[in-house]
């Protein structure tokens, strides 16, 4: 069954936090944060949704439209991965960015969300130098709107 994607809702909070944590493990977002998340103005989350939530991704979006989005968080269920559902909740997210500029922050060896965002022509504009815990080098990756 192929998920519906729709904005978040408060009653799916649980849902995503306990996604997050079995995606993320000691990187997840507590749910205090998530709390959080839900709440703030300047927050997209979309959800894909099989009749449970097997996917999400947060945005940033400032109210001022020069600002650039971020996009925060993308992640699906580890048994529903590479089936479609990555590329759903991006291109939903990115249909919502028209006109602006999005920025991400990604670990350099997280190959299959190098390659989801590469395939939606986010290009690697720089590079931040053992960024992660652990030492890891972090990519920016850049995408703006072509006509
Ligand atoms: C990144 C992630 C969201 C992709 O979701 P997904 O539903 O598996 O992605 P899709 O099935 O839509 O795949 C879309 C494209 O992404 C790339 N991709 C996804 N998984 C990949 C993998 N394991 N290896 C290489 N490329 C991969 C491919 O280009 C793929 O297209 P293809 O299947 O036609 O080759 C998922 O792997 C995930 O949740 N990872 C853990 C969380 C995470 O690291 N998030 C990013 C940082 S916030």
């Amino acid at each position: 069954m192929r998920p519906a994607i729709r904005p978040a809702v408060a009653a799916d909070l649980d849902a995503v936090s306990g996604l997050d944590a079995a995606c993320f493990g000691a990187e997840a977002w507590s749910t205090v944060s998530w709390s959080s998340e839900f709440a703030r103005a300047d927050r997209v989350i979309l959800v894909a949704d099989e009749g449970d939530v097997v996917g999400y991704v947060v945005l940033l979006v400032p109210p001022v439209e020069v600002d650039v989005v971020e996009l925060l968080r993308i992640a699906v269920r580890p048994e529903e991965r590479r089936t479609g559902i990555g590329r759903q909740l991006m291109a939903a997210a990115l249909e919502r960015c028209a006109g602006r500029t999005v920025l991400l922050e990604v670990a350099a060896g997280n190959e299959s969300a190098i390659a989801l965002y590469g395939g939606y022509g986010f290009e690697q504009i720089s590079r931040r130098r053992g960024y992660y815990a652990g030492g890891e080098d972090a990519v920016i990756m850049r995408w703006r709107e072509t006509a």
